[in-house]
């Protein structure tokens, strides 16, 4: 097992087919990941299993309260355990980061909702916040699961083709380039004469021309480094 991942929600649901799909369910069969979705109600021990509470100094919205967050975090836990918070105020995900967390050997990734959690989980638990972008989805769930695909593939063997890692860090600066398939002409759209050509080096050059320019004109901000 290379990494496990607990995931603490209130919707376990919305990712469960997610993670049964495609190349995390290969991952998880082959062993190399193991994805583990806990109901945070789970933790309760009110009658009416809740999870939130209004927000004390006023305001709109509720609060997740702290109790059930700790009591599954410190029971899931063990030393080597980071965990992680998705939220829309945290750090920016990105691929350094995925080669980062994919270090580790236990994840717990907590997803907020409402309002988001009490401080004093973020305080005394969080290890890192982290967000996916600069947007609010209804509940931190989906971004979780983001985080489990993306970190899953700087697995070694996880994508079973390691050079599709390989051209992604040499390209990690610059936005992806066109990629074509059969038939050569489709409804009078021609594949770029150059990619039938054979010639290696011509098709390498073609590639980075149209990385640059599809880079400098959708993300300027990636040359500037
Ligand atoms: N929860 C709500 N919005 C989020 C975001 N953009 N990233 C991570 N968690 C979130």
């Amino acid at each position: 097992m290379q990494i496990e991942f607990d995931i603490l929600t209130l919707f376990p649901e919305m990712v469960e087919g997610f993670f049964a799909s495609s190349m995390l369910a290969r991952g998880q069969k082959n062993g190399l990941i193991d994805i583990r979705t806990h109901q945070l109600r789970d933790w309760t021990t009110d009658k009416h299993n809740k999870t939130d509470e209004l927000p004390y100094g006023g305001g709109a919205g509720m609060v997740m309260k702290p109790e059930p967050i700790f009591a599954a975090v410190e029971q899931l836990r063990r030393p080597q355990t980071k965990v992680l918070y998705l939220a829309p105020d945290g750090v920016p995900l990105s691929s350094r980061l995925a080669r980062e967390l994919v270090q580790e050997e236990h994840l717990i990734l907590l997803s907020g909702h409402y309002e988001g959690v009490d401080q004093r989980v973020r305080d005394e638990l969080v290890d890192l916040e982290v967000s996916i972008g600069d947007y609010v989805l209804t509940n931190g769930t989906l971004a979780a699961a983001v985080v489990v695909d993306c970190v899953s593939r700087f697995i070694p063997g996880f994508l079973g083709d390691e050079k599709s890692l390989t051209e992604e860090s040499f390209m990690s600066t610059l936005l992806g380039f066109p990629q074509y398939t059969r038939p050569a002409d489709f409804r009078g759209m021609r594949v770029p004469e150059v990619l039938l050509s054979g010639d290696h080096a011509a098709i390498a050059k073609w590639r980075r021309e149209q990385q640059i320019a599809k880079t400098k004109q959708l993300r300027p901000d990636l040359l500037d480094h």
